[in-house]
């Protein structure tokens, strides 16, 4: 049989990046192999987004430009999956008639039995059924080292929150856990290929296993800090509400558990969260980072916003602006509000101008950015420990950081525990050349801090030999 060609696009959070892996992998035994050239694909499948109506665009505007490749092409198929498929099913066949295949974010598990009809008949299947239960997450096996150091693991699926902006619940269905024995074996197999950090992912980590009886987030924490020749774990994301004094100590007990937490907490006003149905208050968002700190005075700690949600008042921003110097956050990601249809806050009256909400993004980034550049400077000098993940795309030297001259050098990139990207090259080219850092620890003296990332020099290696499937080996 001959070997097709199947082009991903991934639109989205981490989840639909470890969904689309999930697909590629499915769809190989029917004999696709990925590509980055869309041209040549015989499948697309484009993994969609439905967050913000942006994302939303983004995806409409994407399977727009696919008409020009499938006149080209008839017998190419295009299929479309993930969030903004399950939220408009057959619709999308309406606004998008040739597309062959709309799979919901439950159906990837039948995906390939889709694939396999449309092959045959060339017929039009819609697969948007949600279920209650934990989809058929056991298809993950046979990983290929492909030289990857971190990646992706899903523990759960859905949310049951109801954050009245927001789309998930609707999209993605209920809470359900996968069992941790799926979980630890899915890690090991990629220790096995490589792997020496994952991040564990889910709507809200901090209710893991509750429903099921699977036992505590925190305890599969202490099974995953378990495993052989795992360096690090992390995980997003965790709802305050839920976050726990043994999660908390877990940072402080679990050597592979990174000094970083994703805390998202929206709003700094009281007023907006309770609109929110965030069920916490600021005092208690407050208590918990104390709590946090406490454990782990250094830990890192981010968190999202959304600025312009409906009757936020200028007190209310005000409020945002105070938490944030008050918790001095190591970075965050804000976002305008977008009014999602299924999601009760669209029909909540006093709504934000436009202007407004970009008024408060600019002036909430302008404080943020003052805060990462100090904790940045303050860096500079000390040294820290990097997981190296590769070489760096951009390969200015850091001497003469003009784009395009090239050193000759090779830059490598990585990050601390605490998720700052470090880049560094070799100082003495001619004593350490060709060594291959990816995948070790390194010691880097930080010399100079810039807005996003960090620039270093390495002063030590350590030492990491580790024996991979397939006879590959790190060893010093
Ligand atoms: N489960 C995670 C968040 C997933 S969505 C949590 O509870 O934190 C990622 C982020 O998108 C959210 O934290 C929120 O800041 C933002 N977001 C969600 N819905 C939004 C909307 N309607 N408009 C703007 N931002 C939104
Ligand atoms: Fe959305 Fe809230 Fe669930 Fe996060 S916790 S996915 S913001 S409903
Ligand atoms: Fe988007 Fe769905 Fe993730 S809406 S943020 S791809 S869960």
């Amino acid at each position: 049989m001959d070997q097709k060609k199947l082009f991903i696009q991934t639109i989205g959070c981490q989840m639909n990046v470890y969904d689309s892996e999930r697909i590629a992998r499915i769809l190989a035994p029917l004999n696709y192999e990925t590509t980055t050239a869309i041209e040549s694909a015989d499948l697309i499948i484009v993994n969609t987004c439905a967050i913000r109506q942006k994302a939303e665009q983004k995806v409409f505007s994407f399977l727009g430009r696919l008409a020009r490749l499938k006149q080209k092409k008839p017998q190419l198929i295009i299929g479309v999956g993930g969030c903004v498929a399950q939220q408009e099913g057959e619709k999308i066949l309406e606004r998008v008639p040739f597309i062959d295949v709309v799979f919901g974010t439950h159906a990837i598990g039948r995906l390939a039995g889709m694939i396999k009809r449309v092959e045959k008949k060339r017929c039009h299947l819609v697969d948007v059924k949600l279920a209650a239960e934990i989809d058929a997450f056991e298809t993950l096996q046979d990983f290929r080292n492909d030289g990857k150091i971190t990646r992706f693991v899903t523990i759960m699926q859905g949310c049951d929150n109801y954050c009245t902006y927001c789309v998930v619940p609707y999209v993605r269905g209920t809470e359900a856990s996968r069992h941790p024995d799926k979980i630890i074996q899915e890690i090991q197999d990629l220790v096995a290929c490589g792997v020496r950090e994952v991040t564990l992912l889910g709507q809200n980590v901090n209710s893991y296993g509750q429903k099921e009886g699977h036992g505590s987030f925190p305890q599969l924490l202490v099974r995953i800090n378990a495993i052989p020749d795992l360096i690090r774990i992390r995980f997003t994301t965790s709802h305050p509400k839920d976050l726990s004094t043994d999660l908390s100590r877990a940072f402080r007990d679990l050597d592979k558990l990174c000094k970083h937490i994703h805390l998202p907490v929206q709003s700094g006003s009281d007023r907006v969260l309770k609109r929110m149905n965030r069920k916490y208050n600021r005092e208690r968002y407050l208590a918990k980072v104390d709590e946090l700190r406490q454990f782990r005075p250094d830990i890192a700690i981010s968190s999202d916003f959304i600025v312009g949600f409906p009757g936020e008042a200028d007190q209310d921003f005000e409020q945002t602006l105070d938490l944030i110097q008050k918790v001095g956050y190591d970075s965050l990601f804000a976002f305008k509000y977008s009014d999602r249809s299924s999601a009760p806050a669209a029909r909540f009256s006093n709504k934000i101008t436009e202007k407004e909400k970009n008024k408060r993004l600019k002036i909430l980034l302008e404080l943020q950015d003052e805060i990462t550049v100090k904790k940045h400077r303050a860096l500079v000098g000390s040294t820290q420990q990097i997981l190296v993940e590769g070489l760096s795309k951009k390969q200015a030297p850091i001497d003469n950081p003009k784009p395009g001259q090239d050193s000759g050098r090779q830059q490598w990139t990585g990050r601390t525990s605490t998720n700052r990207i470090v880049n560094f090259e070799q100082e003495q080219p001619s004593q350490t050349q060709n060594r291959n850092f990816t995948g070790r620890l390194v010691q880097v003296k930080i010399k100079k801090a810039l807005a996003h990332s960090l620039r270093g020099t390495p002063v030590r290696i350590e030492s990491q030999s580790i024996t991979l499937k397939g006879d590959h080996s790190y060893a010093a």
